[in-house]
């Protein structure tokens, strides 16, 4: 009697589980089929477009996504169907400033994550070759994964955009393992070898990264000893009876071991494993008194520079964190409101790295080393220098979202506008930082208040009390309502005066005052 009934139960068991991988099939031939059909509408796209449509197929029904939200990607896909885009497109395609999706190349790419790399500077443009040194990086892994240990011949920074890490950063006389979080800024000196696991079984664990090479201009690379097809180890390159002597083992033991490994660079790692990797958290195991490099500087938990309802901005550099003293570096987080801007500036000798991490907007910039024509015509002429009498200046411009990246060189008057929707967040690299200064143009604290009314009347050839008048109207700093919101207060200012009579508040205290 026990034995049917258990019977009976185990059956229906197994028929339950042979109805839900039906119907989870079933689903996945569903999103199988979107896929097909939306790769096949990129084929009647124009040329120049189908690699982003493709990749926008893959963001929506292949299963990977860098915080952009359903409706954000159905807001782009119709976006870029409009002739406007195509126009941006253009541009874009001529800005050297501006590093779009196809401005990175994978450097790995597993089913379970990626390293993407930004191009050389110097290939994307002349104007960018002083910085060609540096490059920028995006890096993300999938829940419970494991990146294989490597080193790089990079300085190396990182900030923590999303998720749960656990780095561990080893040279022979100490080990010192961290916790990673969101808004985490970490130093890797270059050489050290580093080993990363996203501890996390639900978030992708998601990175902005910022690298200098220190030997071949422009270039860095992975060193992976931990590997063997793939990733390959560099073990491999050595000869059979130099590793035998090495190791003092047998020849087919070693080409074993070197010769397993083919899952890839990110790879996916058991609960266990990961518990285990990442139980000596913010220890660090030191032979001998060693430099530690003190951890990962948690960036969001400090005080903003800037800071009021249309944007906030919080910086690090070498004050703070001393591991960016000897780069010379700071990093700063910049999160402008949905419909608010960045009052315009310039950095006095710092040039910026900006990468954008979530939201959406567009950046302005005047530039004198390229102008109109060029910019329009060949590429090849584009940036020579054609050192003409006087100076003009070409507005930059480029439409922002997640996983784009742009340059703001020393000197360039600079705005960052964020859309109506989102806000924007921005993760900012800057050089040369000691004893730079941040002048902006506009907004209640700007540089142009410190010159004499002479010299603004004799610049503008206007009346000093009318050029003063403009620059005193905005009574925001630093962050400032944006194009559109302006507009709206305006509306809603002129909509007062036709209607009923509309006192300013501030006219109503001046006359209290007499
Ligand atoms: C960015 O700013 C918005 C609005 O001020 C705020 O709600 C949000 O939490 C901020 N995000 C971060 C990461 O600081």
């Amino acid at each position: 009697m026990m034995k049917t009934k258990s019977f009976h139960f185990i059956l229906f068991l197994l028929l339950s589980i042979l109805l839900l991988s039906a119907t989870l099939s079933l689903c996945h031939h569903d999103h199988d089929h979107n896929l097909r059909q939306c790769r096949e509408r990129c084929e009647e796209k124009q040329k120049y477009q189908q690699k982003r449509c493709l990749r926008d197929c893959q963001e929506k029904y292949g299963g990977t996504g860098w915080e952009s939200t359903e409706e954000e990607r159905e807001r782009s896909t119709h976006e870029y169907n409009s002739r406007w885009e195509e126009e941006q497109q253009e541009q874009q395609q001529n800005n050297p400033y501006f590093f779009d999706e196809d401005s990175f190349n994978d450097r790995f790419r597993t089913q379970e994550g990626y390293i993407r790399v930004s191009q050389r500077f110097s290939k994307k443009s002349k104007l960018l070759q002083g910085f060609d040194n540096y490059r920028f990086s995006f890096f993300e892994a999938n829940p419970h994964t494991f990146v294989v240990p490597n080193h790089i011949d990079a300085e190396y920074i990182l900030y923590v955009v999303k998720g749960k890490g656990t780095i561990s950063l080893v040279n022979q006389e100490n080990r010192e393992t961290y916790s990673l979080e969101r808004g985490d800024v970490l130093r890797i000196p270059a050489g050290t070898m580093l080993n990363v696991v996203n501890r996390d079984g639900k978030q992708k664990l998601q990175f902005a990264e910022f690298f200098q090479s220190i030997s071949v201009p422009g270039k860095f690379r992975d060193y992976i000893g931990m590997g063997g097809q793939n990733p390959e180890s560099y073990f491999n390159s050595f000869s059979g009876e130099v590793l035998q002597a090495a190791f003092n083992t047998p020849r087919d033991q070693i080409q074993r071991l070197f010769g397993q490994q083919k899952k890839g660079m990110i790879i996916k790692a058991s609960e266990e494993q990961i518990k285990a990797i990442s139980k000596h958290a913010s220890e660090s195991h030191q032979k001998r008194k060693g430099k530690s490099s003190g951890g990962p500087f948690k960036l969001l938990q400090k005080s903003p520079v800037h800071s009021n309802k249309y944007g906030k901005l919080i910086q690090v550099d070498g004050n703070d964190y001393n591991q960016l003293q000897d780069l010379d570096m700071s990093v700063t987080f910049t999160n402008i409101t949905k419909g608010g801007m960045m009052a315009p500036f310039y950095n006095t000798k710092s040039s910026r790295f900006v990468m954008v991490v979530k939201g959406q907007g567009y950046f302005e910039m005047a530039c004198p080393h390229i102008s109109k024509t060029q910019q329009r015509g060949q590429r090849t002429q584009e940036q020579e220098e054609t050192e003409q009498e006087g100076v003009h200046y070409q507005r930059i411009s480029a439409q922002l979202r997640p996983r784009t990246a742009f340059v703001i060189p020393a000197g360039h008057p600079t705005t960052i506008i964020a859309s109506n929707n989102e806000n924007l967040q921005m993760v900012v690299y800057g050089i040369n930082v000691r004893d730079n200064q941040k002048n902006f143009l506009a907004g209640k604290e700007n540089v142009m208040n410190q010159i004499s009314r002479e010299a603004k009347e004799l610049g503008f050839n206007v009346e000093a009390t009318e050029v003063e008048e403009i620059f005193n109207n905005q009574k925001e700093s630093f962050f400032l309502p944006g194009p559109q919101q302006q507009q709206q207060q305006q509306q809603k200012q002129q909509k007062g005066e036709d209607g009923v009579h509309h006192v300013p508040l501030s006219s109503i205290y001046d006359f209290a005052a007499f």
